[in-house]
């Protein structure tokens, strides 16, 4: 039996944190047994960081590219991880990672997923995009990771109006916005899910 469940954010490169930031102040409302032992980083100017200390949590950081995913399957197993939260983390997982960590792995896509999604579509390049096609909507999407670039199953998608919005940085605020609401909503379920599957 278990009786918490362990989750990890994985981060790559100028980390901002405002999503890790957001699931962390929504799920401490609750009182739920739930453990982040540590968070990944890949540079030492992530700024993630400063976030990372308000919570107490330790950001560890993997710098050698070749052996960051040997590196990080030590640390999974070590403690136990049960879920892999993405939050800005650009990198592919191999299929052998996918396959050898047995727990979920999630994404966090700033727009209307299968639509602007895959290789090079991250940060304002999704939201330029999304604005010079003139789109009346865009949204977020929460997904399984899988080997292919946002191709995984989704589970949850919200959708706002962006027709008002003037340029890019504009989207990319308001999409923000919801990111902050909708991915702490998915973990604070798949949390609960889990736990109620391992009583
Ligand atoms: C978010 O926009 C998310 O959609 C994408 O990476 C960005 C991370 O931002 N996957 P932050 O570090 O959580 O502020």
């Amino acid at each position: 039996m278990q009786n918490s469940v362990n989750i990890v954010f994985l981060t790559s490169g100028k980390s901002r944190g405002s999503n890790f930031e957001a699931v962390m102040q929504h799920l401490s409302k609750f009182d739920l047994p739930i453990k982040v032992p540590f968070l990944i980083i890949t540079r030492d100017d992530a700024p993630i960081q400063y976030r990372a200390e308000k919570f107490g949590i330790e950001c560890i950081r993997l710098k050698n590219r070749d052996t960051f995913e040997e590196d990080l399957l030590a640390l999974l197993e070590e403690y136990d991880i049960d879920l892999i939260v993405l939050a800005g983390f650009m990198r592919k997982l191999s299929e052998h990672f996918l396959q050898s960590f047995s727990g979920d792995i999630i994404n966090i896509h700033p727009a209307l997923l299968p639509k602007y999604g895959g290789k090079g579509m991250y940060g304002m390049r999704v939201h330029e995009k999304v604005f010079l096609k003139g789109d009346e909507e865009s949204g977020v999407t929460v997904h399984y990771v899988n080997d292919d670039y946002d191709a995984g199953p989704i589970i949850a998608q919200r959708k706002i109006p962006i027709g008002h919005c003037s340029s890019a940085e504009e989207i990319a605020h308001e999409v923000l916005q919801i990111e902050h609401i909708l991915y702490p909503e998915v973990i604070e379920k798949l949390a609960r899910d889990f736990l109620q599957s391992h009583k």
